[in-house]
């Protein structure tokens, strides 16, 4: 059985509707996932025991979605050498700018790859990870590719 090669990880189920999209591409692109609620805040022993196993388990990239005071992505990146995208949730009264902010700005030393707030921020999540297995995998660079030219196909000339 193929092992799952990304994670894909939330800080609440309510977060799901806006992460949904990253792993539908990254199965629209044969990449397996493992998709997961665990929280910095609620479930920091859940968080921590998932990513020291990650590594050993076959998952390659980890894209991490969370809202308002967000600190899922980084406090992953913190426990593994495992590139970390976050992707900021819009999920409180600030409307993600909040996610945004804490997701973007980690102070230099522990990297955390930021993405837009959102759906838009999931699926690109999903096409990046899908890029960094790409350079060691030919198969999933040339699903890639074909991705590419469909969504390009897929754009009218003109409006109407
Ligand atoms: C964050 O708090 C989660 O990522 C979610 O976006 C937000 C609200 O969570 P719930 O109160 O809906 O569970 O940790």
């Amino acid at each position: 059985m193929t092992r799952p090669r990304v994670s894909i990880i939330m800080g609440s189920a309510s977060d799901w509707e806006t992460m949904r999209p990253a792993e539908e591409t990254l199965e629209s692109l044969g990449i397996k996932c493992d998709t997961r609620v665990m929280s910095a805040h609620r479930t920091p022993d859940r968080l921590t025991a998932y990513i020291a196993r990650a590594e050993e388990e076959g998952i390659e990239v980890v894209i991490a979605g969370a809202g308002g005071a967000a600190h899922l992505a980084g406090v992953t990146a913190a426990y593994t050498l495992l590139p970390v995208l976050g992707v900021p949730i819009d999920s409180s009264a600030l409307q993600g700018l909040d996610a945004l902010l804490a997701t973007v700005q980690m102070p230099g030393g522990i990297p955390v790859a930021t993405f837009a707030i959102g759906k838009a921020g999931a699926k690109n999540a999903a096409l990046f990870a899908a890029a960094i297995l790409a350079r060691s995998d030919p198969a999933v660079r040339e699903k890639l590719a074909k991705f590419r030219e469909a969504q390009a196909a897929a754009v009218p000339e003109r409006p109407r």
